[in-house]
């Protein structure tokens, strides 16, 4: 049998096809013109960016990528028997690696008919489809290049039994009343006989989390300065990278971990594209993510608070990352 894809098997859909698209221009705008300084994280995410964000799971410090895998490796078959998924829904999918370890037991259980991963990240969602189509001629996969605070009304219909994945921890990067909406429209998208799944971070000793973002080997910093290259490619700006620190911090008021560029110096940026000439005085600080660590008690009375009742709490051997299983309440 032929391992490679079919064009039935996978197609793509892009929503995001242009920088303004991805609302690169207002943000930077927006966020270059307030007090403090901040740029949503969704910007981190060119080919390089997700390459590094795929170097930083693999370091020694940055212990949630294995933890979450270590906890679908385990209850992957359970999760599958409970959804009894049709359709997989990946938000923010990324490199996609961990999403098999949903996809074969939920092959195994013979439901499963369509995965559907969606990123801002165009590289990542199509070699990861690939990858997913030839290892699984048998499924069908339909990507979307999309933001999924935007475009989750836009995706295909689904005919049921649809669980919408959220892993990697990636719902501590939005803020807490985007992280409501959010969670909001993954249920009203999940339908009345759906599932969501979510990868969340625990809140820990501060100084394992600290090092978990700030790594010896500077693979964290990289990916943090990487941002001002997309500003610089994208909208023609001047930044040196050489002018910024990488800084991560933990806010033990909001229990999230902060990463911020602090300027080194007093420096102008010109963001040619935008007509706008920025100032930014030594030690000042561009926010640039945050990434808000949980509690079972909190992510329950968050996911009730939206109209999702937890169903399961699955966890690492070590406690470190949980995965959040909610249905729609009653
Ligand atoms: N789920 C993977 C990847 C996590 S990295 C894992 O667990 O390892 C976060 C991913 O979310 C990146 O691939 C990034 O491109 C994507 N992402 C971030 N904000 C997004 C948004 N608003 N819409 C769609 N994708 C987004
Ligand atoms: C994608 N997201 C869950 C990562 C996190 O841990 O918040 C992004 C990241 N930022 C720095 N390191 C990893």
């Amino acid at each position: 049998m032929s391992r490679t894809p079919t064009p039935q098997q996978f197609s793509l859909q892009v929503f995001l096809d242009d920088r303004a698209e991805r609302s690169l221009p207002g943000d930077v705008l927006e966020g270059l013109t307030s007090s403090p300084k901040c740029i949503a994280p969704k910007h981190f995410y060119d080919a390089r960016g997700s390459a590094l964000f795929e170097d930083i799971t693999r370091l020694p410090e940055y212990y949630p990528t294995r933890a979450e895998r270590e906890i679908l490796s385990t209850h992957g078959r359970q999760i599958a028997q409970i959804t009894k998924t049709r359709e997989l829904v990946e938000l923010g999918s990324g490199a996609a690696e961990k999403a098999l370890l949903l996809i074969e037991p939920m092959l195994a259980e013979e439901s499963l008919e369509r995965y559907v991963p969606v990123d801002v990240s165009e590289t990542a969602l199509r070699e990861a489809s690939e990858a997913i189509a030839t290892l699984h001629p048998e499924l069908t996969i339909h990507g979307a290049v999309a933001d999924i605070t935007r475009h989750l009304g836009d995706l295909p219909q689904s005919s049921g039994g649809r669980t919408v994945a959220l892993l990697g921890g990636t719902i501590g990067n939005f803020r807490p009343s985007d992280r409501i909406r959010l969670l909001r429209e993954m249920a009203t998208f999940a339908g009345h006989d759906g599932h969501v799944l979510i990868g969340m971070d625990k809140v820990k000793d501060p100084a394992v989390l600290v090092a978990a973002y700030d790594d010896a080997a500077g693979v964290t910093a990289q990916f943090n300065l990487n941002l001002l290259a997309v500003i610089n490619r994208d909208l023609g700006a001047d930044f040196k990278q050489e002018d910024f620190a990488h800084v991560a911090l933990w806010d033990s008021e909001n229990e999230w971990i902060e990463m911020r560029l602090r300027a080194l110096r007093d420096v102008t940026v010109t963001i040619r594209d935008l007509n706008l000439k920025v100032s930014f005085a030594e030690g000042e600080e561009l926010q640039t993510e945050t990434s808000a660590k949980f509690t079972r008690s909190r992510a329950k009375a968050e996911l009730a608070g939206v109209g999702l009742q937890l169903a399961d709490w699955f966890e690492d051997d070590a406690g470190r990352f949980a995965l959040a299983l909610a249905r729609p309440s009653d």
